[in-house]
């Protein structure tokens, strides 16, 4: 079956088209053609997503993506069975583009139309490829997901397919969110995260002798019993330094950079660890934006229980895409067909939740 995926929910436009069976062995998809218009040249100069922005550029991209990704998987429109397309968690002004342009191409073409879970498909991402074909194996259970992306961050316990629950998340700010903050107190671009993360890497690399004793870090939330994250003090306390430390230069820049990944990196970690104990977790998958971080990778991987299968999502899987959401999308829609048809109510949901 043929299922056209539409992802607008932040920043990036994209569209895919996966084949997708329901075979004996497990669910496979074939990546016929995955299209991203990514706008973060857009944003840069607003250190963040500026929502009217993105839902002006999503307008624009529809259209030539759509035309674009059915040349690319060589089919014509009517030979799309489903449509799935985010309908949160995300920018509303930026999800009512893709669910309008979703809404009126069921309508023409007669097929179900499925609303996604943005962050179930950063779920099922580390199951994705780019290009080609790829299953989705048998997952042992329970499952942990630790979603840290520029929005959410959240541990979600899975004690069966496609059953979710969410044992932790933040208070306060998402991880990414603290990465962007941070980068634009230093004068660095967005996504912050990236140049950080790269920033932080080149400070670790230099073995620095005489290191800024001022450049100490809270670990937020680290001794808090439950399983809630916070970033905001983390956020406040690096405007703080920043302020002590006067004008930055690059060395300082580096170095805060690498105490606030630690900061991060040790407090996820640790609530990640602590959440696998509990809930004697077999696979922890972890997914969105910051997944792409090595570091937060590494820490993670040395932490864990050796038995725990740990699954990250490919390169440029990470971040937004819809791969994902064909995915997400095609599960849900299997799970029970007769739920959807072209006529199906959707609107789009900012805080869409599990
Ligand atoms: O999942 P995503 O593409 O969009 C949302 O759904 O929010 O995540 C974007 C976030 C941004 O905040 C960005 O700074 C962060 O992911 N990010 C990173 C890295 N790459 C992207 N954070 C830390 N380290 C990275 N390497
Ligand atoms: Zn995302």
């Amino acid at each position: 079956m043929k299922i056209l995926a539409i992802e607008t929910s932040c920043d990036e436009t994209g569209l895919t088209i996966l084949n997708a069976e329901n075979k004996a062995g497990g669910f496979s998809f074939e990546v016929l053609a995955n299209v991203l218009a990514s706008q973060i040249k857009i944003h840069q100069p607003y250190g963040g997503v500026f929502p009217m922005l993105a839902k002006r550029e999503h307008i624009r991209n529809l259209p030539i993506l759509y035309k674009r990704v059915l040349e690319k998987a060589k089919i014509k429109e009517d030979e799309i069975d489903v449509i799935a397309v985010t309908s949160g968690p995300g920018l509303e002004p930026a999800l009512w583009t893709g669910i309008v342009f979703a809404k009126e191409l069921a309508e023409k073409l007669k097929v179900p139309l499925v609303p996604t879970n943005h962050m179930e498909g950063h779920i099922f991402s580390v199951f994705a490829q780019n290009k080609g074909e790829f299953t989705i194996p048998k997952i042992q259970f329970p499952a942990l997901s630790l979603l840290i992306s520029g929005g959410h961050t959240e541990l979600v316990l899975m004690k069966d397919f496609l059953k979710y629950q969410i044992v932790g998340q933040t208070l306060d700010d998402a991880v990414g969110e603290a990465f962007d903050k941070a980068a634009r107190m230093m004068d660095l671009p967005y996504p912050g995260g990236v140049v950080i993360s790269k920033l932080a890497k080149e400070e670790r690399k230099s073995k620095n002798k005489n290191p800024n004793e001022l450049i100490k870090l809270p670990r937020p939330m680290m001794y808090s019993k439950n399983l809630d994250f916070s970033f905001s003090g983390l956020k406040t306390a690096t405007l703080y330094l920043i302020r002590k430390l006067g004008t930055l230069d690059e060395d300082l820049k580096r170095q805060i950079s690498l105490e606030f990944e630690e900061a991060v990196t040790e407090t996820l970690v640790h609530k990640t660890q602590k959440a696998t104990e509990k809930y004697g977790v077999k696979t922890l998958i972890v997914g969105g934006g910051v997944s792409a971080n090595k570091y937060i990778k590494k820490g993670i991987e040395k932490a864990l229980d050796k038995k725990i299968n740990i699954l990250f999502p490919g390169k440029g899987l990470s971040t937004d895409n819809s791969i994902m959401i064909g995915i997400a999308g095609y599960l849900q829609y299997i799970k029970k067909p007769t739920k959807f048809t072209y006529k199906t109510k959707i609107k789009a949901n900012g805080n869409l939740k599990f």
